[in-house]
């Protein structure tokens, strides 16, 4: 799937512009402050309906305009045609518009058009909080696994239930207890989901990452969320006055890791900013891999100021790991030099130059 058409209005400092990207490599170039950053900010907002850059929308409106608004036109894997539009104006209010019907969540947007983003603040996945590499990973799960999101909204729900029992004591033990049956079944499915996944991972970001760097002894596992040798339910029991005392449940999915180590150490205490970014980066290509080979099809790539921390050979090896995913990608660079060469001939790529928030194409895919 690719995006063949977007708009994109009242975005940050762009002009109203309209792309016809190619279904492949898109490179833009500018200026620091010209707007590409902003270019990939729309259309994030068009696959999340929320920024990467801030987590108010207010913010990507321009300056003296009451609302932002995004259209594209995607074609599917299945080679049907999607129309999907997403504005947000000053007071909050939010449009989400998927062919001609207004969709209840963005979850559906999320499902029509999958991101992947690369940017310079890619090393946290590493560095960061659990709940980051939860995300990764749920990102995966969720667009190949159909029964993940039901699950994962059973889970939560239980899990406020439970929480909420735990700090107001508002239900009889019995009624709890099924509470809990039913958070522990909901757990075990995203546990086993989840697991799959990572087995189904691995090799592939294995492979990915030689082609990449050599990073001997990297090795990536992941942690369930509870003890691996006791049933929740065992656990949760044991836990229970220390759950109490804090008011909330500490065991379980909500608490899941992904672990990457060297050695015995954690990657992220060990690796060079530049080593991180090609460990994210081996991640994120190896979930598009999965992505392309289940039903949904292909995703779509945002990468944001490719050369940074990368030298040329590391930036070629990337460049041609994108090129193999099959998938579109949008690319911003400073100098446009540093990416023009090295595609194959077959390859459709297009340039674009971004100045003062206006884009022109310097070079058509179809040329
Ligand atoms: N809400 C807004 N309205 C108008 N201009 C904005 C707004 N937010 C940011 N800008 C400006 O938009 C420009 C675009 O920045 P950005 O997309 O990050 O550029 P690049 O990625 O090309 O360096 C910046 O110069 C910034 O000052
Ligand atoms: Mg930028």
């Amino acid at each position: 799937m690719s995006l063949t058409r977007f708009t994109i209005t009242a975005v940050r400092n762009l002009q109203t512009v309209s792309l016809t990207p190619s279904p492949r490599i898109n490179i833009l170039s500018g200026d620091n402050g010209s707007g590409k950053t902003s270019v990939l900010e729309a259309i994030h907002l068009l696959g999340l309906a929320r920024s990467f850059r801030s987590t108010r929308l207010l913010p990507v409106i321009q300056y003296e305009q009451a609302a932002c608004t995004i259209h594209g036109q995607v074609q599917l894997a299945d080679g049907r045609m999607s129309n999907l539009g997403v504005s947000r104006d000053r007071q909050g209010e939010f449009i989400i518009r998927i062919d001609g019907q207004n969709a209840r969540s963005a979850a559906q947007l999320a499902e029509t058009l999958p991101l992947q983003l690369i940017n310079p603040d890619s090393f946290r996945l590493l560095e960061g909080a659990p709940k980051i590499r939860r995300q990764f990973l749920d990102w995966g799960v969720f667009h190949v696994e159909p029964g993940f999101l039901p699950a994962w909204q059973r889970l939560q729900k239980a899990l406020r239930q439970r929480n909420s029992w735990l700090r107001h004591g508002t239900l009889d033990r019995a009624s709890q207890a099924a509470w809990d049956r039913e958070l522990c079944l909901a757990s075990e499915e995203i546990d086993s989901y989840r697991r799959a996944y990572i087995k189904a991972l691995k090799p592939i970001f294995e492979r990915t990452l030689n082609e990449l760097v050599e990073l001997e002894g990297l090795t990536l596992s992941y942690y369930r969320g509870w003890d691996k040798e006791r049933e929740l339910n065992t656990v949760l029991a044991n836990s229970l006055s220390r759950d109490q005392q804090l008011g909330h449940t500490q065991a379980g999915p909500q608490r899941a890791d992904l672990r990457l180590r060297l050695g015995a150490h954690n990657a992220a205490e060990i690796l060079s900013r530049g080593q991180q970014k090609l460990v994210v980066c081996a991640l994120r290509i190896a979930q598009g891999h999965l992505v392309n080979q289940a039903k949904q099809g292909q995703c779509i790539y945002l990468v944001d100021d490719l050369p940074s921390e990368l030298d040329e050979q590391h930036r070629r090896a990337l460049c041609r790991l994108l090129e193999d995913l099959h998938c579109q990608v949008f690319i911003t660079c400073v100098d446009h030099e540093l990416l023009r060469e090295g595609w194959r001939t077959d390859t459709p790529v297009a340039m674009f130059h971004v100045e003062h928030g206006g884009i022109t194409q310097t070079h058509d895919h179809q040329e």
